[in-house]
């Protein structure tokens, strides 16, 4: 990466403002759920205290837009921090109120304090400048490491650094470079897996990959906007009908370039979308009028794999079928074991995938997971990510 780290700054004694992706699914009585992004952001943090360093943490949680809501306090992040770092975390009631300014007027150095959600100021998301100058004013060194939320330009994100030194923390410059690397110089063959609701959502990443890979498998709910571009009928599956063309000119762009476009050869149908509903396996070209398209068949779970026991590099974006649902959930979990246990390089671009793989508790076994949802995508994309961009060159 060629954006300093809290590495290139002197941070013995400073007060230093670190901008986490705090934002992790919880439970409506606010238990967490996967704490994947708290425990990403330790490194950072825990470099921060052995270098005395007095630590200022912030985030937002979910989207209470502008207001003070309860629901979306830090506090359930205050607790899971503490339990991790075995340290206490103080957790100021306001975000650039009076007790903000109190927790972080008199720290000592090894103290750590979390200011509140950054989001319940609407000038957070409006990225203005008085609430970032406010912000950086409690600080002597800003550190982004929030890599989730890189792809906003926020106040806390990208404003922050208008007034400070600006770094990026650990997490920041582990994604980076495996992403950037698996990008710019990857083992072949490349192989790249995408699967999830829309061909929409993904359309920049399908086109950016076909400049890279070798080999582009596709899955997931997207795949039948292929078939009925192709001509063929869908039932009820989800399809974009104002994508047909741009299904076509994906695969006559892949032909062009000698890339491999693999869809999907059979499909798990389903009568209705509920976990026990009757199904059956059809020929992509076969599926029945009032049946809905779930997960890849058998024959393409078999030809997937077969496929990734050659490559060296994969990146695997999205679901391959309605994974939420046991009965359609095996294409995700096959795929995701042949992964698991294969020598290449293995990188899960965060949001659902990644959910996929730590239900199956066999996250360690891949080279990187994202902890980016949008910002992984944007960044597989080729975009350049405000979070990072407002950073300090080495
Ligand atoms: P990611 O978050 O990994 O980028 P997406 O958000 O694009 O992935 O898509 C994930 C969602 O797509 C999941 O909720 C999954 O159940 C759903 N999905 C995938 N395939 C299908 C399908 N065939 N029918 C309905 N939903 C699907
Ligand atoms: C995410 O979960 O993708 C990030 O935390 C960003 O959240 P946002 O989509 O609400 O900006
Ligand atoms: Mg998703």
């Amino acid at each position: 990466m060629n954006k300093k780290t809290v590495k290139d700054i002197d941070v013995r004694g400073k007060k230093v403002l670190v901008r986490c992706d705090f934002n992790v699914p919880q439970r409506e009585d606010g238990t967490i759920t996967d704490n994947r992004r708290i425990v990403s952001a330790l490194d950072t943090i825990n470099y921060l205290l052995e270098n005395n360093a007095k630590v200022i943490l912030c985030s937002h949680l979910g989207r209470p837009k502008g207001e003070f809501k309860k629901e979306f306090s830090l506090k359930p992040i205050a607790d899971e921090l503490q339990k991790l770092l075995g340290k206490e975390v103080k957790l100021s009631s306001d975000v650039i109120g009076p007790d903000a300014e109190k927790l972080t007027s008199n720290m000592k150095e090894g103290e750590i304090v979390l200011l509140e959600n950054l989001r319940f100021h609407r000038e957070e998301t409006d990225n203005d400048p008085e609430f970032a100058k406010k912000l950086a004013s409690f600080a002597d060194i800003y550190v982004n490491d929030a890599f989730g939320t890189a792809h906003r330009a926020h106040a806390s994100t990208a404003g922050v650094a208008a007034y400070l030194p600006a770094v990026s923390g650990f997490l920041i410059e582990k994604e980076i470079n495996f992403m950037g690397n698996a990008l710019e110089n990857p083992k072949r063959p490349f192989v790249a897996i995408l699967g999830g609701k829309k061909v929409s959502d993904k359309i920049g990443v399908i086109e950016a990959l076909l400049e890279k890979v070798d080999t582009l498998i596709i899955g997931g709910a997207m795949a039948y906007t292929f078939f009925k571009s192709m001509g063929y009928g869908v039932g009820d599956s989800i399809c974009e009908l104002d994508k047909l063309d741009l299904a076509k000119e994906i695969m006559q762009k892949a032909k062009d370039k000698g890339i491999k476009l693999m869809l999907p050869v059979d499909t798990h149908v389903g009568k209705e979308f509920k976990p026990d509903t009757e199904s059956k396996i059809v020929k992509y070209t076969e599926i029945p009028d009032g049946w809905e398209g779930f997960d890849i068949g058998t024959e393409t779970i078999k030809m997937y794999v077969e496929e990734l026991k050659n490559a060296k590099t994969v990146v695997w974006n999205g679901p391959l079928g309605l994974s939420e649902f046991e009965k359609f959930a095996t294409g995700t979990d096959t795929i995701a074991k042949a992964l698991a246990d294969s020598d290449a390089i293995t990188i899960i671009g965060g949001g659902d995938s990644a959910a996929a793989i730590e239900r199956m508790g066999i996250s360690n076994k891949f080279s990187h997971i994202s902890t980016g949802g949008g910002a992984s995508l944007e960044f597989l994309e080729g975009k350049k990510l405000p979070g990072i961009e407002c950073l300090l060159d080495k």
